[in-house]
């Protein structure tokens, strides 16, 4: 793992969109690129958003992006689900069509094996070449909470309370925030091939602390990330507060070959 502690937001968005852009040169157009949603991305996707409207980033023909999870039992088009929020914050700006993004299906009548026809699409896709991932406070990763087997497929999950606080204010309430979702399992992200983590705010240095320097563990589902090859952390200062060997990540980094990359 590659942890990379940051001055600030804008840095880890540039340094971000720097990963993602150039899997998507390295892959001349046809990369697959994972999505995630939350506000921590956020700087991120904005960053390759500028670029493209500047006319500085790679084109984006031919490339495929699926989502990390999907809330269940939302109106379809409701602007909170992960389908309408990706294609509003990333892929619609960026000019990639909707039928090169894809997300688990939350329809009520295919939910038994919507989990399985998702991972037929990831493995007909090729895998994900890089994989956007946030971390929840609680230590969870896409909405795999607590307790998650670590081995993990698709399948529908039920959030904690402390998730469904966090989410509240993208809707009216907590009341308004689904109690079911369908996510990608931790098994499923280990398939990708380089995981991305974005970590921003004081809000997540002790989930941090514990998925990068704590021990791999369901309780902190992140923490599977220690089980990965290619795996990059990029964190802003405050994210990165409980970081132990936090100077030591940093002195790795500013020592790295320029040819080595992320
Ligand atoms: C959400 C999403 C995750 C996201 C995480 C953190 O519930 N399902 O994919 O990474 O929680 O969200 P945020 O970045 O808004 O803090």
């Amino acid at each position: 793992m590659e942890v990379v502690p940051l001055g600030s937001v804008d840095e880890v968005a540039a340094l971000g969109a720097d990963v993602i852009e150039s899997t998507v040169r390295a892959r001349s157009g046809a990369a697959v690129l994972g999505l995630a949603t939350g506000s921590t991305p956020l700087p991120t996707y904005r960053e390759l958003i500028r670029r493209h409207e500047a006319g500085l980033a790679p084109s984006y023909d031919g490339v495929r992006c699926f989502t990390l999870d999907e809330y269940v039992g939302l109106p379809p088009g409701h602007p909170e689900s992960y389908r309408a929020t990706i294609a509003r914050e990333l892929t619609d700006p960026l000019g990639i069509p909707a039928d090169r993004v894809q997300g688990p299906s939350p329809e009520l009548e295919g939910l038994p094996t919507a989990g399985e026809r998702y991972e037929e699409a990831l493995v007909a896709a090729g895998g994900v070449d890089v994989q956007v991932l946030g971390i929840g406070s609680d230590g969870h990763l896409a909405f795999n909470e607590p307790g998650s087997s670590l081995a993990s497929l698709t399948r529908l999950k039920t959030l904690t309370e402390e998730t469904r606080r966090d989410n509240a204010r993208f809707f009216g309430s907590i009341d308004e925030v689904p109690r079911h979702v369908l996510t990608q399992g931790l098994g499923t992200i280990l398939r990708a091939r380089h995981l991305l983590l974005l970590a921003t705010g004081a809000g997540k240095a002790a989930a941090l602390s514990a998925a990068v320097e704590g021990p791999v563990s369901a309780s902190c589902p992140a923490s599977v990330l220690q089980l990965h090859p290619h795996v990059t952390v990029l964190c802003d200062a405050t994210a990165a507060s409980g970081l132990a060997r936090r100077e030591h990540y940093r002195e790795v980094y500013d020592a790295k070959p320029s040819w080595q990359g992320l």
